[in-house]
């Protein structure tokens, strides 16, 4: 299979992603270094994996590269090499044009290639063998997301002493769409090897078991499933989320505040700054989102000089070619915009299709008096509660997606459904005008949610519920 095994690595606690949580960054002498990267799950695992001296399994980003594994900031780090034909086949192949559109609504067309699943199978397979190679006996492994879905059952045939999670980050199809993948029922019998598969929601745990009942064919029982072999396997919702007294505590700093009125200075001090922040990707709902504020301002029902949009949208998957076209779709939105409705030195959107540190990003929201997050379809949306979580006086307003899982915690946004621009004209509206006395009982509310329910609680709930479902000696109990 060409890959070397890693040597020496032992631990108890062992976490799969596709990616590692360090990003490269080149140092002001041309060298290169680690930086842990800003995402949540990395800051809800560390401590654990302090703790236990776990490890954590994944790619570097870069084709080809073989690493040994490392030690960063107390985290022991294995990379999993991946060749460059591997990147196209199982990243941007069947991982980011089959199961990400087919995931999240065939929002975009999914591709059916079978050298693609064939790669998928190779990469997942390097993945369970690594895991299987560094886990000690009866050690807890927990798999994240769609990249990975085979690993579970790979790594229970190597190693059924383990006790196996899985966590989706993405949606799970209802059963109509998930139905049109070649490969149904391996990924579902991939999954099936976990101990507990959880889901961002409710919705998609249920749309998971009905489809194992459908196609699989096994019994099931509410969250649960019942195995031949006498396994089961629990499929619930853990909703994700944020470090949220880390986000408060970078908006409380008087530089964040600083920043923030300086921001609002360079876009001209308008009354109302409206924000989007998103990955390039065509599940957010940037054309719909960009419209619907585009038609606000040209036809009169917000000034330009008075409301601006401020919409940052990091690269993302640049090789695949729906992305590319987004990008262009874009660009022409953007600049039409702009050029019917601007004034000199008075663009009313400012377009950023770059990445900012966290620190830039609190300055953002709190910049912000509307955030604007509208996803066609959206596993949790993590930049919801961020914004959320910032606003620690309560002012500000959130309008969401209905299809954001985000929209089941956050039920005092300003929901929309992202398909209806006419709606989201009207929603978009409220949400600027309201009286400041309805917008700070909804945020209070939302807040409330994100501090009771941060991504500590996550992993927690996620955990002790991986450690009560199989007692030692086998016996089996329910979370
Ligand atoms: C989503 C996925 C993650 C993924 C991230 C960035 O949040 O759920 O698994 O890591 O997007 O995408 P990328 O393809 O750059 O890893």
């Amino acid at each position: 299979r060409g890959s070397s095994k890693p040597t020496g690595v032992r631990a108890s606690f062992v976490v799969l992603a596709n990616r590692l949580p360090v990003d490269r960054v080149s140092m002001p002498d041309g060298s290169t270094a680690w930086r842990t990267s800003p995402g949540g799950l990395v800051t809800a695992l560390e401590p654990v994996m302090r703790r236990q001296g776990g490890a954590w399994i994944g790619w570097s980003g870069a084709p080809d590269e073989k690493l040994d594994p490392f030690e960063h900031d107390g985290l022991q780090l294995v990379p999993i090499p991946i060749k460059a034909d591997e990147v196209e086949e199982y990243y941007e192949g069947f991982s980011n044009s089959t199961l990400w559109p087919l995931y999240h609504d065939v929002i975009a067309p999914p591709e059916f290639h079978r050298e693609w699943f064939d790669a998928y199978v190779v990469v997942n397979r390097r993945f369970a063998e690594f895991a299987a190679e560094i886990a000690e006996p009866n050690a807890v492994v927990w798999v994240q997301d769609y990249q990975l879905q085979l690993v579970p059952q790979m790594l229970r045939e190597l190693r059924p002493d383990l006790r196996i999670g899985f966590f989706l980050h993405v949606p799970f199809p209802p059963v109509e769409l998930y139905t049109q993948l070649p490969w149904r029922r391996r990924i579902l019998e991939g999954l099936l090897g976990a101990d507990i598969v959880g889901f961002q929601t409710t919705g998609a745990a249920q749309n998971f078991v009905r489809l194992v009942r459908l196609r699989v064919g096994h019994k099931t029982h509410r969250d649960t499933v019942y195995l031949p072999d006498g396994r089961s396997v629990v499929a619930k919702a853990y909703p994700i989320s944020i470090d949220t007294g880390y986000f408060e505590e970078l908006a409380r700093q008087p530089e964040t505040e600083a920043r923030a009125s300086e921001i609002r200075a360079s876009l001209g001090n308008p009354r109302f700054v409206l924000l989007g922040v998103d990955r390039l990707d065509y599940t957010k709902g940037l054309p719909q989102r960009l419209r619907a504020f585009g038609e606000l301002a040209s036809e009169g029902l917000l000034d330009p000089a008075d409301a601006v949009f401020v919409q940052v949208a990091p690269p993302s998957r640049e090789r695949v070619d729906q992305y590319r076209r987004l990008r262009d779709e874009i660009d022409r939105i953007v600049g039409r915009i702009n050029g019917d409705v601007g004034r000199i030195g008075q663009p009313p959107i400012t377009y950023l299709h770059s990445s900012y540190p966290r620190a830039e990003m609190a300055a953002l929201y709190r910049a912000a008096d509307v955030m604007v997050v509208t996803p066609l379809r959206d596993g949790m949306n993590l930049v919801a509660k961020e914004y959320v979580a910032t606003r620690y006086l309560d002012s500000g307003a959130l309008v969401l997606s209905e299809f954001a899982g985000a929209a089941a915690e956050l039920k005092q946004a300003y929901l929309v459904n992202p398909y209806d621009i006419n709606g989201m004209k009207a929603t978009m509206l409220k949400a600027i005008s309201d009286p400041p006395k309805e917008k700070s009982k909804r945020m209070r509310a939302m807040r409330r949610q994100v501090k009771e329910h941060d991504i500590e609680t996550w992993a927690r709930t996620f955990l002790e519920d991986l450690a009560q479902v199989r007692e030692p000696h086998g016996k089996r109990t329910r979370p």
